[in-house]
């Protein structure tokens, strides 16, 4: 279910003494489908959050929910308001509702997947792999670890599908396990962004991080022997140099 609000909202006067009467008036376009068969227009009436009558497009007329709200909604439905507001059904809902559905919800938006190996917690296994996902939309994943193109469904966790804030969404799974050599480990992804289901495969080898850490410590060690070695030589050089110089 999706609506679309807008809201009205009176203050009014404050006297003396009181907090101020608090009157606002919401409007909800509801829709289930694209088609926008069951788009139905809601027009809520509340007075310090007690609503007291309702527009509803699909009955075509308001509806009172306290005593004078029911008063307010027979006046209302004779008066013409009614067949108005009904009116908004089209003139306002339709081309909001229309315009939500073309620009954000039949958008999607393919997931950035990464398959990497994290220290494992467990004793069982000495391998914990993490299939992470991120910026999809919408929410709606499903990830599958598959062990030589086989399903694998034991010691198997995910976090649940996490919402960013900012329309996309991350979710990530673990796997844990004690991989053997030569098979394939793979991360495969279904969602309404792809075509078909997209398979990641882990890369046993190391890492961009690692292996600019292990170059780091390399280089370090060569730049230490490099100078190590000068040092030595230019000590050897000046210590023959001082033999050398005639002593008559
Ligand atoms: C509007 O009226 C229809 C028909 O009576 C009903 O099915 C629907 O639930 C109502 N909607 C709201 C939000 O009250």
């Amino acid at each position: 279910m999706l609506l679309l609000y807008s809201f009205a909202l009176i203050v009014l006067p404050c006297l003396p003494g009181f907090d101020g009467y608090f009157h606002h008036n919401q409007a909800e376009c509801r829709f289930t489908s694209g088609d926008l068969k069951d788009l139905e227009y809601i027009s809520r009436y509340i007075f310090n959050k007690v609503e007291y009558a309702r527009f509803n497009s699909t009955e075509k007329r308001f509806i009172g929910y306290t005593e004078s709200g029911v008063k307010d909604a027979e006046r209302w439905n004779q008066d013409g308001l009614a067949d108005q507001t009904y009116g908004d059904l089209d003139a306002y809902c339709r081309p909001n509702a229309e315009y939500e559905i073309q620009n954000i919800l039949s958008h999607t938006v393919e997931p950035l997947v990464k398959v990497k190996s994290v220290r494992s917690g467990s004793q069982r296994h000495s391998t914990m792999l993490v299939c992470s996902a991120y910026d999809f939309y919408p929410g709606g994943i499903k990830l599958t670890w598959l062990r030589d193109g086989k399903e694998v469904k034991t010691d198997v966790t995910s976090t649940e599908e996490l919402y960013d804030g900012d329309w996309y969404y991350q979710i990530h799974s673990y796997l844990e396990l004690t991989p053997t050599s030569g098979e394939t480990i793979a991360c495969q992804v279904e969602h309404s962004s792809l075509p078909k289901p997209k398979i990641y495969n882990w890369d046993p080898s190391m890492s961009d991080g690692e292996r600019n850490k292990v170059i780091i410590g390399a280089s370090g060690l060569v730049l230490g022997l490099i100078l190590s070695l000068a040092g030595v030589i230019y000590y050897k050089k000046k210590s023959t140099g001082r033999i050398l110089v005639p002593t008559s």
